[in-house]
């Protein structure tokens, strides 16, 4: 018996994750990075110069400096069938010079690439999956140079019997095989509950249906919390991913991520303020940070957000915790707030309020009712507004935030003051 044990824990062990110490972005080098998906604006519509263009304003816009180093091909790459070895193959129209070619052209810019298959058969387009294929699969993508993996399950449903956990858990076996370091990002869409098992081999896990492009309009079938699961294509809005993380931020922890999905920054449906709440949002609970906009016609006000050092300092906290929902001092329909620890430096607390009212309205937080922060006086504390830029005064025993526009995230970071 205690020997069975042994070799589970062994097991477990080997397909634990190494990668993901931090969320999808980290620019250190014993972490991985994500920065852009193509799917968003995209869906299988993007070929080589897509890639190409995308990689090189990465660059140019900084975007690459601040920590967004993947390139992700969503679906779309692939060729209808394999080849004559059974391999998988990209379409050789969209991608004539090859897989391989754009993982050295990305790689020469100080980039990663990002690949997409599926755990069943077929993958949601009917482009061949990897359930049967996944040794071979796994080594065309390391002899290719990719870095990582996004892993869907739309063809799980031809894979008959077998589990979603079983067929995950093959390709990343695969993948530790291949001796290449490949980010493994699972894709289930929050079906069976991930937060409970895909730390034991995986690096993320989308914790949802698929995001809208909307602050607050879900599409039908989307259901608000995390237990609930969405019907049908599900289009979830920010606000509907936000508060499906009130069940899920206690479970993020490094080498394991809760993935709220592509940001939506950058795609002119939202305001200044909702595109803030939402960078804010998956940020402070620690989701990969994966631009779905098309970065070469993006404007500078969505670039900024992006680029906001003090909030991606926040996503790469050393400590890897997420801010938990604060019921008592949130009024459900209006205000949500929302803190959590942080290691980095100085830093020990970031804090979240939410309007998400029609209104504006002032939010008062009690230091009381902070976890984290009840032995500090306030004149131990810095407060730091980090979209206005600016440092607050401390008035007593509560912070006061006057007039928070509708739609608008006040995102405070704590630090205590050395002496
Ligand atoms: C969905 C997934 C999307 C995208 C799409 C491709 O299952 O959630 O992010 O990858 O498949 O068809």
């Amino acid at each position: 018996m205690e020997l069975i044990a042994l070799c589970l824990i062994i097991n477990s062990l080997c397909v634990a994750s190494r990668l993901a110490v931090k969320p999808q972005m980290e620019t250190s080098a014993n972490t991985e990075a994500i920065g852009w998906n193509s799917w968003n604006t995209f869906k299988t519509n993007f070929n080589q110069s897509t890639i190409e263009d995308t990689a090189s304003t990465l660059v140019s816009t900084g975007l690459a400096r601040a920590g967004y180093n993947y390139v992700v091909l969503d679906e779309g790459w692939q060729a209808l069938t394999r080849d004559s070895h059974g391999r998988q193959q990209p379409n050789a129209t969209k991608f004539p010079s090859g897989i391989s070619y754009l993982a050295d052209y990305v790689h020469r810019l100080g980039l990663k690439l990002g690949i997409y298959s599926d755990a069943g058969i077929y993958d949601c387009g009917f482009y061949p999956g990897s359930y049967g294929f996944e040794e071979v699969d796994a080594d065309t993508y390391a002899t290719w140079g990719v870095d990582y993996l996004k892993y869907d399950n739309c063809g799980g449903f031809y894979a008959n019997t077998v589990s979603p956990q079983e067929r995950f858990l093959t390709m990343s076996y695969a993948l530790k095989n291949t001796g290449r370091d490949i980010f493994y990002s699972l894709c289930q869409w929050g079906n069976q509950f991930p937060w409970f098992w895909a730390d034991q081999f995986s690096d993320s896990y989308r914790m949802s249906g698929d995001i809208k492009s909307s602050f607050n309009s879900d599409s039908s079938g989307v259901c608000k919390t995390a237990y609930c699961l969405n019907t049908g294509y599900a289009g979830v809005s920010v606000l509907t991913m936000i508060r499906k993380m009130r069940e899920i931020s206690a479970f993020q922890a490094p080498g394991s991520w809760a993935d709220m999905d592509m940001l939506e920054i950058g795609t002119g449906t939202m305001t200044e303020f909702e595109e803030r709440t939402h960078f804010s949002f998956w940020a402070a609970l620690k989701s990969p940070l994966i631009i779905g906009a098309d970065i070469t016609k993006i404007s500078s006000t969505s670039l900024a957000i992006l680029l906001n050092k003090e909030v991606i300092a926040i996503s790469q906290d050393d400590a890897g915790i997420a801010p938990t929902f604060l019921p008592n001092i949130s009024v459900e329909g209006s205000v949500q707030v929302w803190a959590g620890p942080l290691s980095s430096q100085n830093s020990k607390c970031v804090i979240l309020a939410l309007n998400y009212g029609n209104n504006s309205t002032d939010i008062t937080i009690p230091w009381g009712q902070i976890p984290t922060l009840q032995n500090f006086k306030s004149a131990q504390l810095k407060i730091r507004d980090v979209w206005a830029e600016q440092n607050l005064k401390t008035t007593g025993m509560e912070i006061k935030l006057l007039n928070v526009s509708s739609h608008q995230t006040k995102l405070l970071v704590l630090s205590a003051i050395q002496r």
